[in-house]
């Protein structure tokens, strides 16, 4: 292994495109970090690049089109180069596995998300003989002891826990991200900590049902009592709780450590009771319910977000109204909002849709403007309060303006003032909404 060796006997560079959720992100961090420790540089332009790298998702159809179409694209960097290595990585190489380089025969490698460390090792053999597939799963491996690049100066995202034991029947993560495990605090903290040394100021946990994070000594509710003693560090938030492990404890957590934001994203997926059972949720609407008035009696100003599918099997069009009546009776500040996707190997899978393109299309859509009208509404509401907000950057559009979020995750855009930096947390009072976002001042003095 070395340093130097990339064309024209330069440092050797990778391209990492990302597809999937944050964890594929931290993922990606991780394997930057692994690079770079042993002398690759990160280029954004593919066109230059020694290694191809793309981190893929599975979750729906959708999504492994979008990969399958980036991965095809990058055949011409391959005929134009032969030494270039191309590596198909994340919960879709696990999915597919030794199917992908028979059908895209340019993939050199291909990497499940248990595998990581052998990656590198892989990257840096000068030319590969045969496509690697590796996807064997190991439900110990947690990456403890590598360090993830940092995603930005001022916010940074940190995997605390692996995998997932829900097996909700719609979705494939299990499969492809294995059983739950979760790091050690110190290990946690660790991160943290350097994270905060290099400038950060909020941090993001991570996990699939973060909250049933549980170690020998600690358990959710006591990781985020610690990670609230890190000096310097201004903001904890995390994604996805589970409504399931969501309980006093971890509330009391959040309304008694003055870094923890005001903010929870507690994916519903449906509002009606035969739906949630028959995803497998572990929930009722009830217990849904009763979860949020808790929130909001002991958090002031709590803004919560959510996922919802519509059209999964056997929803009825009295079912969907209860998702939307659900919608309606919590005023979530924004969801993410998805048509049903059958994922071969899932439960749900095995069994028929009872909907057609169109009819899953148009629920998807009367939702969409649902809650459309209800985020706005949440906007609105919003001006004339004084919010703490961090500055995350100057706006790409105008840089005589910063771009920054409240502690209830709303993007607020204030004009530039003395004093102003990336990373400061400022006073602003909120004056308008624009869209989907808001429109304020620091109060300076
Ligand atoms: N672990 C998180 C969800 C991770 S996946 C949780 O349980 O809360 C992100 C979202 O994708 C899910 O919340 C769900 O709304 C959606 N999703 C998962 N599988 C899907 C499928 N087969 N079709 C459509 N949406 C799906
Ligand atoms: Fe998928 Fe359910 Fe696990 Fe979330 S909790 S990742 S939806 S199986
Ligand atoms: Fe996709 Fe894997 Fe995340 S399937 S949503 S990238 S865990």
């Amino acid at each position: 292994m070395s340093g130097t060796g990339g064309r024209n006997g330069t440092m050797e560079k990778y391209f990492l495109a990302t597809f999937g959720c944050q964890m594929n992100v931290y993922d990606s961090n991780l394997i930057g970090g692994m690079l770079e420790k042993k002398g690759m540089a990160v280029t954004g332009d593919a066109e230059e690049a020694d290694v191809l790298i793309v981190n893929t998702c599975s979750i729906r159809g959708g999504a492994e089109d979008r990969a399958y179409a980036r991965i095809a694209a990058m055949r011409h960097y391959k005929r134009r180069n032969p030494d270039v290595r191309i590596a198909v990585i994340g919960c879709m190489a696990q999915n597919h596995g030794d199917k992908i380089p028979v059908e895209l025969d340019h993939v050199d490698y291909v990497v499940g998300p248990d595998n990581y460390r052998e990656l590198e090792a892989l990257l840096f053999q000068k030319k590969a003989k045969a496509p690697a597939v590796l996807t064997e799963q190991n439900a110990f491996e947690n990456y403890d002891g590598i360090m993830a690049k940092l995603d930005s100066a001022v916010t940074c995202h940190i995997t605390i826990m692996r995998g997932c034991n829900k097996r909700c029947t719609y979705c494939i993560v299990p499969t492809v991200r294995g059983v739950e495990r979760s790091r050690e605090s110190a290990s946690i903290i660790e991160e943290v900590e350097r994270a905060v040394s290099e400038g950060v100021k909020e941090v993001c946990l991570l996990g699939q049902t973060v909250n049933s994070y549980r170690t020998e000594g600690d358990d959710f509710a006591s990781l985020l009592r610690k990670l609230n003693r890190i000096e310097g560090l201004k903001r904890i938030r995390f994604t996805s709780p589970h409504p399931r492990h969501f309980d006093s404890n971890t509330i009391r957590a959040m309304a008694e450590s003055e870094k923890i934001c005001n903010h929870v994203h507690m994916p519903v997926q449906s509002g009606s009771n035969a739906m949630l059972k028959k995803m497998r949720r572990q929930y009722t609407r009830e217990r849904y319910l009763e979860i949020v008035a808790e929130l909001r009696a002991c958090i002031p100003n709590l803004g919560i977000t959510t996922d919802i599918i519509t059209g999964f099997v056997g929803e009825t069009e009295a079912d969907y109204r209860e998702t939307l009546s659900l919608v309606e009776e919590v005023g979530f500040d924004s969801a993410f909002m998805f048509s049903y996707s059958p994922r071969e190997g899932t439960p749900a899978f095995e069994e028929p849709e009872t909907l057609t393109a169109e009819e899953k299309q148009d629920r998807l859509e009367r939702l969409i403007q649902l809650q459309m009208g209800i985020s706005e509404k949440r906007l609105d509401a919003m001006a004339g309060r004084e919010e703490e907000i961090l500055l995350e950057d100057r706006s790409s559009r105008d840089r005589n303006e910063w771009v920054g979020k409240t502690g209830c995750c709303k993007k607020v855009i204030i004009p530039d003032a003395p004093g102003l930096d990336k990373g400061s947390l400022v006073r602003a009072r909120i004056l308008s909404r624009s869209g989907l976002v808001l429109r304020g001042e620091a109060i300076i003095g």
